[in-house]
């Protein structure tokens, strides 16, 4: 009997991206701890103009659950795919009553990624660079041409 992920396989789904990009989560983890500050900080550098957004979470408690939520999406979007296209698609809709606009997606996984690496420092791989690589455009042109569908823009 195939388990999930080979099902996913034969169905055309690749998941040849999971074991580099759960290496390099793993290996920042270890060595960078929580992400959460510098993934934010990177953010409010690079789009100051979302800074306000996050207002109401003075103790960064939204930050870091928003960020353990994108990271688990990633994970299974590279693997079985089992809800992160749902899911991504739904907190596009969900996000429209922060005002957070969908180009802000792209740039936030793209910073995860640049965050991970730069934790992940010396045992960054060229396999991890492909698959995070390869996943960036991947979800780029799933929230294009995906979420202007649903967001309408
Ligand atoms: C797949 C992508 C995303 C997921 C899964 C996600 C998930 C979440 C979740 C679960 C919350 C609620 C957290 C809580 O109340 O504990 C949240 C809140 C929020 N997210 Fe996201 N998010 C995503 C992308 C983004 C992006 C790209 C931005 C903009 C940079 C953003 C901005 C916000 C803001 C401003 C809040 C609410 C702050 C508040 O309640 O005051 N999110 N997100």
């Amino acid at each position: 009997m195939p388990d999930g992920a080979a099902v996913a396989r034969a169905g055309g789904r690749t998941d040849r991206y999971a074991d580099a990009i759960e290496s390099s989560l793993e290996i920042a983890g270890e060595r960078g701890g929580d992400l959460t500050a510098r993934v934010y900080a990177v953010l409010f550098a690079r789009e100051p103009q979302l800074y306000g957004l996050f207002s109401r979470d003075a103790d960064d408690a939204i930050k870091g659950e928003m960020l353990a939520k994108v990271i688990e999406a990633i994970v299974d979007f590279v693997g079985e795919r089992r809800y992160a296209d749902y899911l991504i698609e739904a907190e596009a809709a969900n996000h429209e009553a922060y005002e957070v606009p969908r180009a802000a997606f792209a740039a936030f996984f793209r910073i995860v990624a640049d965050v991970v690496r730069e934790a992940c420092g010396a045992d960054w791989t060229r396999a991890m660079d492909a698959a995070w690589s390869e996943t960036l455009t991947d979800l780029d042109a799933y929230v294009e041409n995906r979420l202007c569908e649903v967001v309408g823009s």
